[in-house]
């Protein structure tokens, strides 16, 4: 069994899919054999000499197409849509292609596998049960992003984020208010936290209260009852909801200098938190970093990928944020591929679909030439399998 892994073409993306310790640690497999890119991994601050110390060979693009079994990605050609016609055309029937696949919004890349004969996993599709959490690629990508938002407002900010007593008199600490409480906002608070600010969140889940107070930010309640989601995401709420939200919410947003939107609906557009009357509302120099900006973004201002100045507010709409931290973000991701890798490949090194278990139910979207995932079929409109 070959396992292939690739150097990322998406533009901007650093990390790689495999490290040297991932590679380490299935070595005990001897029917694995690994194949890494040339410099794959520079980027993320791991040499070839290091892949080669754990027993990979370095080769090329071209070779790991033509030889390996599994081909291992960041962004597949699913996420990579435009870059990743010569990868596509290079599948062939008896390969499996696993990594990010941005799959609820680009189904179309399923097909693309399937005429080829060939299989794909998304591992964005991991379910959110307790065994799978370690290779859950959302939670590592998140938890990086709600980090990197707040250094980026911390840094776009003209004010300090502590409080600070000096003999030029004192500073007023930075009010920040994260909007969206899951693992990109909690993490968010968190570091806003660390950095000394005053930090407010919300989330239209009610059991985010608590986690919000854990991570030592204010909770912000309004008297609103959202619509329970599936799976631990949330559910896309009514107009009428979202409206009233934004209602209530104005008065909380005049009173930050920063605000970080990280709410998401899986496969849907992130819904809009703050309208333009709102930016008019909000303090001049004060800094929205909307982490939703790749899913149409949370504030009605956002360009993604820009920096823009609107009504005296810098707004960030970033993309591919975990991509900014290579060497955290490709330990991260290549441990999750791990995990995944060991619940597929068996000790003998062939590959074990065993379709009776949910994460690889869930997460495979094509199999030997058939898009098997019925989320996907739906998307697709194709007829959904039976069981
Ligand atoms: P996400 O990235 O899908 O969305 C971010 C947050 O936005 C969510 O907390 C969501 O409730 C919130 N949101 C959506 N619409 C909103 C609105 N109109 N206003 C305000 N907030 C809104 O969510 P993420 O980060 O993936 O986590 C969601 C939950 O799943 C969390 O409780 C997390 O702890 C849990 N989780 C469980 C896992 C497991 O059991 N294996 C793994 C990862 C997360």
């Amino acid at each position: 069994m070959i396992i292939g892994v690739l150097k990322e073409t998406f533009p901007g993306e650093q990390r790689v899919a495999f490290s040297p310790a991932n590679i380490k640690a299935m070595a005990k497999n001897d029917n694995l054999t690994f194949y890494v890119q040339e410099s794959a991994g520079v980027a993320s601050g791991l040499l070839d000499e290091e892949y080669q110390a754990v027993g990979a060979t370095i080769t090329s693009r071209e070779t790991i197409w033509a030889e390996a079994n599994v081909i291992c990605q960041v962004h597949s050609g699913g996420s990579n849509a435009t870059l990743s016609e010569h990868d596509i055309a290079n599948l062939r029937p008896d390969q499996v292609v696993i990594g990010m696949a941005d799959p609820l919004a680009n189904p179309a890349f399923a097909q693309q596998v399937a005429e080829k004969g060939a299989s794909a996993i998304a591992l964005e599709l991991v379910p959110r049960i307790t065994r799978a959490q370690s290779m859950d690629v959302l939670s590592s990508n998140a938890m990086l992003a709600g980090y990197k938002a707040v250094l980026t407002a911390a840094s776009e900010s003209k004010q300090m984020f502590p409080m600070n007593m000096t003999a030029a008199g004192t500073l007023s600490p930075a009010k920040v208010f994260i909007m969206g409480a899951g693992v990109a906002g909690l993490q968010a608070c968190a570091t806003a936290k660390r950095l000394g600010a005053v930090v407010s969140a919300y989330d239209i889940r009610p059991e985010a209260q608590e986690q919000i107070l854990s991570v030592g930010a204010k909770p912000i309640q309004l008297d609103l009852t959202a619509e329970k989601g599936e799976g631990g995401y949330a559910k896309e709420q009514s107009t009428e909801f979202i409206k009233r939200q934004q209602e209530l919410m104005t008065e909380v947003m005049v009173q930050q200098d920063v605000i970080i939107t990280t709410a998401a609906i899986p496969g849907r557009p992130s819904p809009i938190l703050v309208t333009e009357e709102q930016v008019k509302a909000m303090k001049p120099g004060s800094v929205i970093v909307d982490l939703a900006a790749e899913r149409g973004g949370n504030c009605a201002l956002t360009r993604l990928g820009e920096t823009v100045v609107e009504h005296g507010v810098t707004i960030v709409g970033p993309a591919n944020v975990p991509a900014c931290l290579p060497a955290h973000g490709s330990q991260m991701y290549g441990k999750n591929m791990e995990n995944f890798l060991k619940l597929l490949v068996a000790e003998d090194g062939s590959l074990n679909f065993d379709f009776d278990d949910e994460i690889i139910k869930d997460t495979v979207m094509t199999y030997q030439g058939e898009v098997v995932n019925n989320r996907i079929r739906g998307l697709l409109n194709l007829p959904v399998n039976e069981a």
